[in-house]
């Protein structure tokens, strides 16, 4: 018996980075994946990948706005009409729109807060509710970073977003709990995806892993383990709680202070 053998997840912005990775590690340990994303050309040749590792049957792609409640609903009644259930779903899908908050346009505020936080809402509200009105048992992971607990330059928008996703994961999952549908969110480090490709830049990676403890930058893998966990029965008894998956880094600002030696 495999880890997610008849268990479904549904995983937005599945199309790249963080959330394919999940996507794909979900599907090798048993389960059936519907990736949402609004990239239609790489959703389906991630979709592809998957069904020709694991067959047809294990994975699926609808095209997904989450910043559209229509396209939210659609979703969750595609995943049921093409697996007849919804166990888990991650919140990953992003748009990024960096600026200081002084000249941020409200455009770009927009964009961070409809696909950041409210698609967020309305996806974990299409899947919730369907698991709620057919008793079945759920996990939710909403993804959100070392920006949620920390601001840093440019991010006054994706960090407030990215607080905001804790605080929602908490209260879904404190109204939610009667109803053993979890709900929790991942706080993710560093992690070399297409969405921080300036982390090919040696000088940078090299620079982010020496002031990470652990020394490295994450690899999508190190979030999804994590993500996985979250999915699983063995976080049975872990709701509304966010877990840091950062190396070190968010408890790490002790250490640069000046004249303080940690080696
Ligand atoms: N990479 C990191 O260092 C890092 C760190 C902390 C947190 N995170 C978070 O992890 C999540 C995944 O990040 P990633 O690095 O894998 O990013 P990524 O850019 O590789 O993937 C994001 C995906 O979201 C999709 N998307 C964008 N707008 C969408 C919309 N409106 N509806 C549906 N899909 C949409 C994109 O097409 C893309 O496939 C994000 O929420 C991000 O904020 C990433």
């Amino acid at each position: 018996m495999s880890r997610f053998s008849d268990k479904v997840a549904i995983i937005t912005g599945g199309a790249s980075g963080i959330g394919k990775k999940t996507a794909e590690m979900f599907v090798e340990q048993g389960g059936k994946v519907l990736i949402g994303d609004i990239d239609e050309d790489a959703g389906k040749i991630v979709s592809l990948e998957i069904a020709k590792k694991f067959g047809k049957d294990s994975v699926s792609y609808i095209y997904l706005d989450v910043s559209n409640p229509e396209h939210c609903k659609s979703a969750v009644d595609f995943a049921i009409s093409e697996f007849g259930s919804i166990n888990c779903l991650l919140n990953s899908a992003i748009k990024m729109a960096p600026g200081m908050l002084k000249d941020l346009s409200l455009k770009d505020w927009n964009t961070m807060v409809n696909i950041g936080l409210t698609g967020t809402f309305l996806m974990t509200q299409a899947a919730g509710r369907w698991m709620i009105e057919n008793k079945t048992p759920g996990s939710i992971v909403n993804m959100s970073s070392i920006g949620g607990r920390q601001p840093y330059g440019m991010s006054g928008a994706y960090s407030t977003v990215k607080a905001a996703v804790i605080m929602l994961a908490e209260h879904f999952g404190i109204e939610w709990g009667g109803h053993n549908v979890r709900v929790n969110s991942i706080c993710a480090g560093h992690t070399e995806t297409p969405l921080t490709a300036y982390l090919k830049d040696p000088e940078i990676k090299k620079g982010r892993s020496e002031v990470t403890p652990l020394q490295r930058v994450a690899q999508p893998i190190d979030i999804a383990n994590g993500i996985l966990f979250l999915f699983s029965e063995e976080a049975d008894y872990i709701t509304a709680t966010a877990i840091d998956i950062d190396g070190g880094i968010t408890k790490s600002v002790m250490n640069h202070m000046p004249g303080r030696k940690w080696k």
